[in-house]
Parts: C-alpha cells; sequence; structure tokens
C-alpha cells in the first residue's frame, strides 16, 4: 500500500517477496545443513568445519551462498588466518584492500576496534565499489566480541528493487551512479596521500541496477558509504531520487541480522546484499578478519 505522508511516498504493508529470480523451489541439501534464519536471506549452516570443507560441502555452500545471500557459521574459533584465505579461495581470486590494515597475511583484513579506534562500519554498503570490480563475497571471521552489541546486519538487494514502486524501477531503468572512497576513506589521508590514491582509483560508474551474474536476479546497487550521485540527472532531483533509493536499503522487511561470538563467520555475497555493522559497543573492543573474493565488472 502506498500512502502520501507530507512530502513522502510512504509504502507499508506485506510485500512480495522472493528466494530466487524464478521463484525456483528451494535447493535440498546432503552434505551440510541450511537453517534459514528469515525467509528469504541468511541461514545458518550446521555440519561443515571452514578448516577442511569437503568438496562436496564446497559444491552445496556455493548453491546456498547463491539462495540465501548471507551464511553463518558458528564454533569456527580453530581456523587460522591461513585456513580462512583457503576456504575463500575456493570462490576465486581473492583482494588486497589497497587502503585498509592487513593481518598476519596479505589477502585478510583486520578490523581491530575499541577505545582508541571506534567501529565506523555503521552505514549501509557493499564492500569496495569504488573499485571497477568490486567483491563478489566476503568472509568475515570474529575473533573477538563484546559481551554484548556490535551485531552485523544484512540486507537483500532483490527483494529490495523488487518492492520499489514500478515509478521508481522505470526512473532508475538504465541509469549509472557514481562510487568514490573520497568522502570515507579520503577523510582521513593528508591531501599527498589523497591526491596520489584518487589518481590510482578514480570514481567508478556502476548500473543503479545491476544484474547478478549467476542468478539472474536484478539488485539495487546504490550504497550510502560510496555512492556520490546519480550520472546526468539535475542534482537536486538526482540526490532526492538516491535519498529514496537509500531508504529503500535500511528497511528491516529485507534484512537479516547476527548476533557474534568468538569463531563466528559470515560469508555474503556483496552483489546481492549490503551490510551494516552496529557501534553500539564503544568503548569495547571487537577484533574481526576479513577476507574478500574479487568480483566482475557490474553490469
Ligand atoms: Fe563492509
Amino acid at each position: 500500500m502506498q500512502v502520501t505522508i507530507g512530502d513522502h511516498d510512504i509504502e507499508f504493508g506485506p510485500k512480495r517477496m522472493r528466494l530466487t529470480a524464478d521463484d525456483a523451489p528451494p535447493a535440498t541439501y546432503h552434505h551440510i545443513g541450511v537453517r534459514p534464519v528469515t525467509p528469504f536471506i541468511g541461514a545458518d549452516v550446521e555440519g561443515v568445519d571452514l578448516a577442511a570443507p569437503s568438496p562436496e560441502q564446497i559444491s552445496e555452500l556455493k548453491t546456498a551462498l547463491l539462495e540465501r545471500k548471507v551464511l553463518f557459521f558458528r564454533d569456527q574459533q580453530h581456523v587460522t588466518a591461513h585456513q580462512h584465505r583457503d576456504f575463500a579461495a575456493h570462490w576465486g581470486d581473492l583482494e588486497v584492500h589497497p587502503l585498509l590494515d592487513q593481518g598476519e597475511i596479505p589477502e585478510v583484513v583486520r578490523f581491530d576496534r575499541g577505545q582508541d579506534n571506534p567501529g565506523m562500519e555503521n552505514i549501509w554498503h557493499v564492500d569496495v565499489t569504488w573499485q571497477d570490480r568490486p567483491p563478489m563475497g566476503s568472509v568475515l571471521r570474529a575473533i573477538q566480541v563484546p559481551d554484548a552489541g556490535g551485531d552485523t546486519l544484512w540486507s537483500d538487494m532483490g527483494n529490495a528493487y523488487d518492492a520499489l514502486p514500478d515509478e521508481i524501477k522505470e526512473r532508475i531503468d538504465g541509469l549509472t551512479a557514481t562510487h568514490d572512497f573520497t568522502p570515507s576513506f579520503g577523510r582521513s589521508m593528508s591531501p599527498d596521500k589523497l591526491a596520489e590514491m584518487q589518481k590510482r582509483y578514480p570514481p567508478q560508474h556502476h548500473p543503479v541496477v545491476r544484474t547478478h551474474p549467476e542468478t539472474g536476479r536484478r539488485l539495487l546497487f546504490v550504497n550510502s558509504l560510496f555512492t556520490t550521485g546519480i550520472d546526468g540527472m539535475d542534482p537536486v532531483e538526482g540526490r532526492e531520487l538516491l535519498r529514496r533509493l537509500l531508504d529503500q536499503v535500511k528497511m528491516p522487511d529485507f534484512q537479516a541480522r547476527l548476533r557474534w561470538a568468538p569463531g563466528t563467520v559470515a560469508f555474503w555475497d556483496n552483489r546481492a546484499t549490503q551490510h551494516y555493522a552496529c557501534s553500539d559497543y564503544f568503548p569495547h573492543r571487537r577484533v574481526m578478519e576479513r577476507v574478500a573474493i574479487v568480483g566482475d565488472v557490474p553490469a
């Protein structure tokens, strides 16, 4: 149902949500347990040791990632940084992030947050969309977490797109948007460093709606952290449209939420989701390590 309150069109009531692009029946799994945490996004995966997954389990995990968009694994405290990297490498080449701190090996990014280095990931985003080939997925491992708080949320960009009013879908069809690291990572760089990095990583122009290369699903692909504007539009009109699209990402109807413990691992499809890390635990400490898998050029 759509109503107008003040200047805003508000959508509420039931949404037509889908698990897959073509409403295919849920996959069946024989080598892993997959327990959905919402009808459309997220699942707890059971029966896998990420330090030594079998080829059959990797194959089923590839299906599960596409179907559930984010997978949660518990009790993986024994997994080392090398095993973490090797697990992610089953999905493709691995990213070496040019701006974030590394852990003990180059492909592992370390987020060590606490009193002197508060968490800054509490904004809805897709990882690294300021590059021409943003990651296809990321594997995040919890090493130390606060007693309470520090949850991460993911939002399903297929259902977020599907639930847009037809009028907005028509307006954004074929549009591109600019993605730039400058307003986020750039703020803490010296002028010389910023100029060097801007030369090396110029803004990218990605489709506002991309098509998932494996599932064929249409996906909303603008985010609050790196998308700086919609290309070729009047600035005021473009800003208003972008704000409407970013509001869509925030709707709880499309989301799954993870409560971490040491040894919990989350693996998300970075093409099909956005995520948000709550920074409600300050000044407590939260230490995570992430490995990202190189993706394709969004189209
Ligand atoms: Fe992220």
